[in-house]
């Protein structure tokens, strides 16, 4: 029988998801389909009934609903335990819901992808939220650090800095002036997104030639914060890389196949691009 998967968010329509997954199924001659569903914050607990009733195999998660899915999943695992949200959703052969999230491992993945596995850091992390726990703690398990966290609230910054090994604080400011000790540099807030949000959480013209400086941010493809980056001499990677790697690691949940993430890059790049 055909299977079906789907990502649930409000909004919905801008989702890539669809295109990614529906194109690998094809590659993969995994005989499925992948819908886009639109489902408001008092319709989530509703949603989650329906797809467990209707039998879809496996789903996706985004805004606003990452952390309030968690009460109505049987169990969620330790990445998604850490970063208090879930981006994947699968189910075991006894048809147990299980919430995990793939978006720390996906940016993991798409650094050791772009830049090899010889950089390990000093990394500096730009902000303090979900985005920057999640891949903060993909990154210490991987081996990076020390890890350095900035963010606009400094309070932020130093209690997540509290729970991880080997990680210190810096003010803004602090952390313009040290941006030249860097080898990573990873930024993770909102501001660049969509053109909405202009300007830098800080300046990154000190980096280190030959640096890598990424921004989890994919739409635009380069930020102000990359292009000042870039010009300074560091190598920039986008969003991209994190949004398709997060997505093969979903696939890979359900199908047990980890598809090609390479041309999935030039092809998102491509629509992001238009
Ligand atoms: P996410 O789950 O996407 O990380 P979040 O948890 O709301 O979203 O976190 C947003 C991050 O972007 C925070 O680090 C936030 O800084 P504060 O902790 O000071 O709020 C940061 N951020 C959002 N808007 C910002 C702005 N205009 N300037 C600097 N940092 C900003």
């Amino acid at each position: 029988m055909k299977k079906w998967y789907a990502v649930l968010g409000d909004p919905i329509a801008q989702s890539m998801s669809p295109v990614m997954h529906d194109q690998w199924f094809l590659e993969n001659e995994w005989h499925a389909s992948y819908l886009p569903i639109h489902v408001t914050p008092e319709k989530l607990e509703q949603a989650i009934e329906s797809l467990r009733m209707l039998g879809c195999s496996g789903w996706n998660v985004t805004v606003p609903h990452k952390q309030a899915i968690i009460p109505y999943l049987d169990e969620v695992d330790e990445a998604a335990m850490h970063m208090n949200a879930v981006n994947t959703v699968y189910q075991t052969t006894d048809g147990k819901l299980i919430g995990t999230n793939t978006d720390g491992t996906g940016f993991v993945k798409s650094l050791q992808e772009f830049a090899g596995n010889h950089v390990r850091g000093p990394v500096l992390m730009i902000g303090a939220g979900g985005a920057a726990r999640g891949i903060a703690f993909a990154l210490q398990s991987a081996g990076y650090g020390p890890l350095y966290f900035t963010n606009r609230t400094t309070s932020k910054a130093a209690e997540l800095a509290s729970e991880m090994q080997n990680a210190h604080v810096l003010s803004v400011e602090e952390a313009e002036q040290r941006m030249g000790e860097f080898d990573v540099v990873v930024q993770t807030t909102s501001v660049g997104m969509n053109f909405a949000q202009a300007g830098m959480p800080l300046d990154p013209k000190g980096i280190k030639k030959g640096a890598v400086v990424a921004d989890i941010i994919y739409n635009p493809l380069e930020t102000e914060f990359l292009q000042v980056a870039r010009q300074a001499g560091a190598l920039t990677m986008n969003g991209v890389g994190m949004f398709v790697h997060q997505g093969a690691l979903a696939f890979e949940k359900w199908t047990s196949i980890y598809p090609d993430t390479k041309k999935m890059i030039e092809m998102i790049t491509m629509k992001v691009g238009g």
